[in-house]
């Protein structure tokens, strides 16, 4: 397709290093990423793909090496390490470059070779020393990309920013068909794109076709990102194995979570052949300040008890078996925050964890695909921040296609229990595009709700912030539009945490 096309010839933030050959075999359409940075090392991500949407992507059914090679400079005059990886058909000739040995707190330059062509050049950054003292960390979190409700202006502006990492909290592709005439963003596109993905070659080209989009390329291509899935990547509001029309979809999301394992900068856990499934909740460290844990909110959860989505409040949702993360990842996250040391202890959520009261003292209406299904859940988890003594324990959140500033009540059924923690909920990077906003319907639920600081239903964007010793600062990074990828971008308001006082306030 057209856009695809012109992808290998962008500049890469300010690497434009890009080797486009004449002929129509180019395999790196794709691009390139990088992801969960160590002090030491980083996944390096490529596929060869050259046509991206018929089954096989173009490549012969066999595995092939790709070269890789990672430096100090842009130019690949001090190469740091090199070596050659399979790419394996089963794995739609995608590959995961786990580089270790690198030296701590540094930047890094990255490319691939395959025959006589070369990919784009990455950069990318090794986290500081665990446990040593950090002067601060800059970072993006977005969510919600559905392809065919917009561009993607929010991650060309991103790939500007001067940050150490992105962090991305679900919804990073969608589960429906492509309509002929691209949606909103009004381009053609392949015929083989309008059933929604069932199988895993559909899914494969349904990953290549946002993945086309220049300026997410070239968001990925300029920073590591850390990934985790909400929903949207395999079924919308799926618990588990299960969705409310479809009933058991187990087939669909093995074949969903291959596909998401082949597309994204993950670490061998996250691969679909793993016994127990892919392992996707993890940890990374940046100095002494920041503790990051992203967690799996789909793979492991209760189907909701009160109901599915909008539903009232029931007495079955604070049973002790209620589950939101399941038993074995709550386990992982509260021995973390029991050994953490970090300043500010960040925590990735998938769905908000703050209460939206729907409608007062009048009424028990909540939305049950957020942890207002799960309040026991909820509970255990703002109980491990106190009993653990976590030092700044901040949730960053995707899903609404909404922004949300929220004080985290340690249980919200007592509204006067204190304010353990702080929330900011990043809306859409183009979900629900420029008209379908949600002002209108959730704006005025928001005076039953004190602890909520701040909301937008309107504006599509990111949340850029920025973390040092004294104070979590977040800026809300809306664009005008997303009905064109050159849409301008301002910050629509800005909030501060500081060190020691659970709450944001409004700079
Ligand atoms: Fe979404």
């Amino acid at each position: 397709m057209a856009s695809a096309a012109a992808v290998a010839q962008l500049p890469v933030g300010r690497a434009a290093a890009t080797t486009r050959p004449s002929g129509g075999n180019y395999p790196f359409l794709l691009g390139v990423a990088s992801g969960d940075p160590t002090s030491s090392g980083v996944v390096l991500w490529t596929r060869l793909v050259p046509d991206p949407f018929v089954p096989g992507g173009g490549m012969e059914p066999k595995r092939v090496p790709v070269r890789w090679e990672i430096a100090r400079d842009e130019q690949f005059r001090k190469i740091e390490a090199s070596g050659d990886a399979w790419a394996l058909p089963e794995l739609a000739h995608s590959v995961h470059v786990e580089v270790d040995g690198l030296a701590p707190d540094r930047e890094w330059f990255y490319r691939f070779h395959y025959r006589s062509d070369v990919s784009p050049v990455g950069r990318t950054r090794t986290a500081p020393p665990p446990h040593r003292p950090t002067g601060s960390l800059a970072f993006a979190f977005a969510s919600c990309q559905n392809w065919a409700s917009g561009y993607y202006p929010s991650y060309r502006h991103m790939a500007q920013e001067d940050l150490d990492l992105v962090l991305h909290l679900g919804d990073y592709v969608y589960e429906g068909g492509i309509p002929a005439g691209g949606g909103y963003r009004r381009t053609t596109t392949p015929d083989t794109l309008r059933p929604a993905p069932q199988d895993l070659e559909r899914w494969r080209m349904q990953y290549a076709l946002y993945k086309s989009d220049p300026d997410l390329q070239a968001a990925h291509a300029r920073f590591p990102w850390l990934v985790t899935w909400d929903d949207h990547e395999v079924k919308n509001d799926y618990a588990n194995t299960q969705q409310e029309q479809a009933g058991d979809i187990s087939a669909l999301r093995a074949a969903a979570y291959q596909a998401w394992y082949e597309h994204q900068p993950v670490r061998a856990p996250a691969r679909p052949d793993r016994q127990g499934g892919p392992r996707i909740y993890r940890r990374l460290e940046w100095g002494n300040l920041a503790q990051l844990d992203v967690v799996d909110g789909r793979q492991y959860r209760s189907v909701p008890p009160c109901g599915w989505g909008e539903a009232d409040a029931c007495a079955a949702a604070y049973g002790p078996d209620i589950t939101m993360l399941g038993f074995e990842q709550e386990r992982w996250l509260y021995s973390g925050f029991q050994a953490s040391k970090a300043t500010w202890n960040i925590l990735g959520s998938n769905v908000m964890l703050a209460r939206l009261d729907h409608d007062g003292p009048e009424g028990d209406r909540l939305w049950h695909d957020a942890w207002d299904g799960f309040p026991a859940a909820r509970n255990r988890l703002t109980e491990a921040w106190v009993r653990h003594d976590v030092s700044n324990p901040v949730v960053v959140t995707g899903d609404w296609h909404s922004t949300f500033v929220n004080d985290i009540h340690q249980d919200f059924d007592r509204p006067s229990s204190p304010v353990v923690a702080t929330e900011f909920v990043g809306t859409s990077i183009s979900s629900n595009g420029d008209g379908a906003v949600y002002g209108p319907y959730y704006g005025p639920m928001i005076q039953y709700n004190p602890h909520i600081k701040f909301f937008d239903g309107d504006r599509r964007g990111y949340v850029r912030c920025h973390v040092d010793r004294d104070q979590f600062t977040a800026d809300l990074r809306m664009v005008s539009t997303v009905s064109t990828p050159e849409a301008p971008e301002s910050t629509f308001a800005s909030f501060a945490v500081e060190n020691g006082k659970p709450g944001a306030l409004r700079d």
